[in-house]
């Protein structure tokens, strides 16, 4: 028996594999490389293929003895999801539609599922709990929340048991700085302020200054990867132990402005980053920050990298040891 991993190849994914393989799991990582790394799952087995490809995803279900699935697979950049919506509903809710499927005609009965914050859209209440309203203000967060929804009638429906984890702002890489963030293009945060101190930028930009916050920038609820990761093993064992379909936010609960952030990479880095402030980026919520207590309860979720200079240093051990990403080093 083994747990298949969708999107195995990607930041989050990789490091769920580690993760994974640390508790003693069998893993099989499925990814079609659009956007993951074979190095970064070097030693595993990696299938190359693509979840909409059912009757490839059937075969591999049956093959390597498949009994859960943890689900990364997807288009996650907010921006492009508004140029190309249809990208998005295709590989998102499309891909996820024919893994359901595949899942259902093998008998594969538990699914933990990579959502997000996007699904919030504009906060009405923060920190924001789990029953807050999801009014998601762009296709990405959208398609998540088709998904979830999706998941809700298959338990109905097929007895699927599932988990959705709303991400907050993943940050961070392996403590043993193997494995961390490579995405083409980068639009986040702490990465391209490390690609700075890296001098590969001449500053960051900061996307508005004039957010009712107290410096005037947005505020993001940052958590290390590898919490991330080892919240998916902890959900995994509550679908084990009970057919349900939930969701939990996974966040630290506190919240760091843009401007915090570079202070904390200049501490860390050494370097001054200098910073330019350009016009808002469409669709920013002004404050992001996350409500975890259903996961500290529920899932026995206890964060153990809590502290922002301790994400960035994880961090910036990955991009400076790997200035130019996977394969570049
Ligand atoms: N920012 C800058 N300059 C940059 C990049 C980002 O000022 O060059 C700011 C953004 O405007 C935002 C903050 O830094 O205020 C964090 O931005 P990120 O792009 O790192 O992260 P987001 O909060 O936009 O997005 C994250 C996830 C998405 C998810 C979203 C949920 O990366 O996948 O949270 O709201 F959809």
């Amino acid at each position: 028996m083994a747990v298949l991993i969708t999107g195995g190849a990607g930041y989050i994914g990789s490091h769920t594999v580690v993760e994974f393989i640390r508790a003693g799991e069998t893993v099989v990582v499925l990814d079609n490389l659009y956007q993951g790394h074979p190095e970064a799952v070097q030693g595993v087995h990696l299938i190359e293929a693509d979840l909409r490809d059912q009757s490839k995803v059937v075969k591999i279900l049956r093959e390597f003895d498949i009994e859960s699935v943890i689900h990364f697979a997807a288009n996650s950049l907010v921006g492009e999801s508004v140029q190309d919506p249809l990208k998005y509903y295709d590989n998102n809710v499309g891909g996820t539609r024919a893994l359901l499927s595949a899942m259902t005609e093998c008998g594969v009965g538990r699914i933990v599922f990579s959502s997000s914050a996007a699904t919030y859209g504009e906060p009405v209440q923060v920190p924001i709990p789990e029953t807050h309203p999801q009014v998601p203000t762009n296709p990405y967060g959208e398609t998540k929340l088709v998904i979830e929804r999706m998941l809700r009638w298959c338990h109905v429906a097929y007895n699927l048991a599932s988990v959705s984890l709303r991400y907050f702002n993943a940050a961070g890489a392996h403590p043993d700085g193997h494995i961390g963030e490579d995405h083409d293009p980068e639009t986040h945060l702490v990465p391209i302020v490390l690609s700075v101190a890296l001098g590969q930028r001449p500053h960051l930009p900061v996307f508005g200054d004039d957010y009712a916050t107290q410096d005037g920038t947005c505020i993001r609820d940052y958590v290390h990867v590898m919490d991330l990761a080892s919240a998916h093993h902890l959900a995994l064992g509550r679908l084990r132990e009970k057919s349900v379909c939930e969701a939990y936010n996974l966040g630290s609960g506190s919240g760091y402005s843009v401007l915090e952030i570079v202070e904390a990479a200049r501490r860390v880095t050494g370097h001054p980053i200098p910073v330019v402030v350009s016009g808002r980026r469409a669709g920013d919520p002004a404050v992001l920050i996350a409500s975890s207590e259903k996961a500290r309860t529920e899932l026995s979720w206890r964060p153990r990298h809590e502290s922002i200079e301790s994400m960035i240093a994880s961090a910036w051990e990955w991009h400076s040891k790997h200035p130019l990403g996977y394969g570049r080093a």
